[in-house]
């Protein structure tokens, strides 16, 4: 079957050949053309949602409601969408901000940010977008002109589209060069890092930024094997991490098959560890949790959902020790995760943790 696309040259339609691909089914990211253009098959996406799958080019917003009722955003406020991504969220704030409020939008990855300042200008609430990290959201506030946020929000790590996308690099699902950058001006990629950290560093981040059992293991192994050939593929390194734990791919799969729950993946700590040290996320964070109060109105509130224990002990100390020494007035008590139902249509939200504080009046 062809699809039809709208050109940019005057609106006539263009018949575009729909990739070649074996099967029933495409099962590469490059061949699934109705989930690149995914508005266009809306019978597509609700199919994909109904399986608990999340159409390549789009993200599942988190934690949705949970947020919102948190955060009580009000007409007319400032938003700070420190990780705007697909802009679920950035939505929905725009949703309850209205026109006399404004979204201040930053995100690092140049190509997802420019589509979603697309999709979101056709909202009419005032909005910017900064490619930026979140570190340095107190920079737009002069380029604003604005004396500080009512609210800012970050939903860290990767978004779907990042991981499903397999030229980042960023999933031990798909084969790709183990690029991991959110980033494309950063130096380093994770290839670069794997061939040039110490075999005691590698073994250091994969015990420190994913608690890694096998770390040692994993970093003798990494070691050895860039003697060899330098490490350049994901596929080389799931295959790695599967001989350091003595296992085999069939062997997985078999306990994978035989398992009534989801086993987390041999290679899933080491790839999360390669991506934080890439993207230095827990750098950032820090750095966000230590200007956020500066950057708050008084009353403002903040909000960040992070999905692991390294990044959410941050969280929860920042806040806490703010409402001890009176920089916030209140902090979200217990830490707030999704209900079964959500984790049930939406599976990536499993380890999503949302902590919440306000800033004293
Ligand atoms: C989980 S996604 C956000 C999804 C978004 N809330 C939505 O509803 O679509 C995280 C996004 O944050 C971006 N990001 C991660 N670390 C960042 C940082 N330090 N500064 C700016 N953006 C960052 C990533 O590029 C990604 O697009």
């Amino acid at each position: 079957m062809d699809s039809i696309e709208q050109t940019g040259n005057g609106g006539q339609p263009q018949h575009k050949r729909r990739p070649r691909y074996g099967g029933s089914h495409p099962r590469r990211f490059e061949h699934k053309y109705k989930e690149h253009n995914i508005e266009a098959y809306p019978e597509m996406r609700d199919h994909l949602l109904e399986k608990g799958k999340t159409p390549v080019t789009t993200h599942i917003p988190v934690l949705i409601e949970e947020v919102m009722e948190n955060l009580a955003t009000k007409p007319g406020e400032i938003v700070a969408d420190c990780t705007v991504g697909y802009g679920g969220h950035a939505m929905e704030f725009m949703k309850r901000i209205g026109h006399n409020g404004k979204l201040i939008a930053f995100d690092v990855d140049k190509d997802e940010l420019e589509r979603t300042r697309e999709r979101l200008s056709m909202e009419n609430v005032p909005a910017s977008f900064y490619r930026s990290n979140f570190a340095g959201i107190a920079n737009a506030l002069n380029k604003e002109k604005i004396d500080g946020y009512d609210i800012i929000f970050a939903d860290l790590g990767v978004s779907s589209m990042q991981i499903d996308n397999p030229q980042r690099g960023m999933s031990y699902k798909h084969e790709g060069p183990l690029d991991m950058r959110m980033d494309d001006r950063l130096k380093q990629t994770g290839a670069d890092l794997l061939n040039k950290l110490s075999e005691e560093e590698l073994s250091n981040v994969l015990s420190e930024f994913a608690d890694e059992r096998d770390h040692e293991k994993i970093a003798s192994m990494i070691a050895a094997e860039r003697q060899t050939e330098p490490i350049t593929q994901t596929s080389q390194l799931v295959e790695l991490i599967f001989r350091a734990k003595g296992l085999s791919a069939k062997a997985w799969k078999k306990k994978q098959l035989s398992s009534k729950s989801n086993l987390l993946h041999p290679a899933a700590l080491t790839f999360q560890a390669l991506r934080i040290l890439v993207n230095d996320e827990l750098g950032s964070l820090k750095e966000l949790l230590r200007i956020a109060p500066y950057c708050l109105r008084p009353g403002g509130r903040i909000g960040i959902i992070s999905f692991h224990s390294g990044e959410d002990r941050l969280v929860k100390k920042s806040f806490r020790e703010g409402v001890k020494n009176g920089t916030y007035q209140s902090a979200a008590e217990d830490v707030i995760v999704p209900q079964f139902k959500e984790i049930n249509s939406n599976p990536r939200s499993a380890s999503a943790k949302f902590r919440w504080a306000m800033k004293t009046v």
